[in-house]
């Protein structure tokens, strides 16, 4: 989600104007992949400094504390995410390949990258999310602000596989096509769907997910022009990443035998 917080140039004109149009790539780089997290950052408007400070650990530079004053504000009624226990119980610690199988699952249905629907019991209570401008801590946090930047009527977060990283340690890798669009300006803005990798690094003592990172299969610049004028796309800009198939799993084995075990009481 970060790259889109980028997109908020379109509101300051007296930023986007002067300092796109001399030097692109520097603005790009430098806005680009600053959403880590909206909700801290609409909170801007919201609360007080020494609440927001509580929120977001650090702006890491001035142009993403700029940049959140032109957050569109929108206080949602009702807490979409209020049937969540952020409090729940931890899982049990497993074996990373039946780490990174359980959460494919549960991301595969829920698509928490853009619904915010987290599995709170997975993350450690230290999580953090990092991007080259913000740092954020607490699943909570997170899940807010994906839910907050993301249009949740249109937004993806299509699950492609999710897999133990075999060259860094303790690391499981998502791969996920995003697509949708973000809560940003009157109308929001489209993304034009891409490849997304997720690196999900677990607390080797607990088996829990302690930080997490976002990276994308094509540049800042790319993201940020695309939305802004889509006719460039696939001239000036990349082609959008191609549909995903549908997966299909299998029936988990607790659950075939829990219901053969009925089958067997009932005498069927
Ligand atoms: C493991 O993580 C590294 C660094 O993020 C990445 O370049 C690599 O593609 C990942 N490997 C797999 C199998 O996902």
């Amino acid at each position: 989600m970060k790259a889109f917080l980028s997109l908020l140039v379109l509101h300051g004109t007296s930023i986007f104007a002067p300092a796109y149009s001399f030097q692109p790539g520097k603005l790009a780089s430098r806005v680009a992949g600053v959403a880590a997290s909206t909700s801290s950052l609409t909170r801007l408007h919201e609360k007080n400094d020494a609440d927001l400070m509580s929120t977001v650990d650090e702006y890491r530079n001035g142009v993403t504390q700029l940049l959140s004053n032109f957050m569109k504000k929108e206080q949602l009624q009702i807490d979409p995410l209020a049937d969540i226990d952020f409090g729940a119980p931890k899982v049990a610690k497993m074996r990373l390949e039946e780490l990174a199988s359980q959460v494919d699952r549960e991301l595969y249905e829920k698509e928490w990258f853009v619904t915010g629907r987290v599995n709170p019991a997975y993350f450690d209570g230290g999580f953090q999310f990092q991007d080259p401008d913000v740092k954020l801590t607490g699943i909570e946090e997170y899940a807010r602000g994906v839910i907050k930047i993301f249009d949740q009527a249109t937004s993806r977060a299509q699950i492609i596989s999710t897999v133990v990283n075999s060259t860094i340690p303790n690391t499981i890798t998502v791969t996920w096509r995003l697509s949708g669009r973000v809560n940003i300006g009157p109308n929001g803005l489209p993304i034009k769907p891409y490849i997304c990798y997720t690196d999900f690094t677990i607390n080797e003592e607990n088996g829990l997910v302690l930080f997490q990172e976002d990276r994308f299969d094509i540049p800042g610049w790319d993201i940020l022009l695309s939305a802004l004028f889509p006719f460039l796309i696939g001239k000036v800009t990349k082609e959008p990443a191609p549909e995903v198939a549908p997966r299909v799993f299998d029936q988990p084995k607790s659950e075939t035998n829990l219901f053969t075990g009925l089958l067997k009481q009932f005498g069927l």
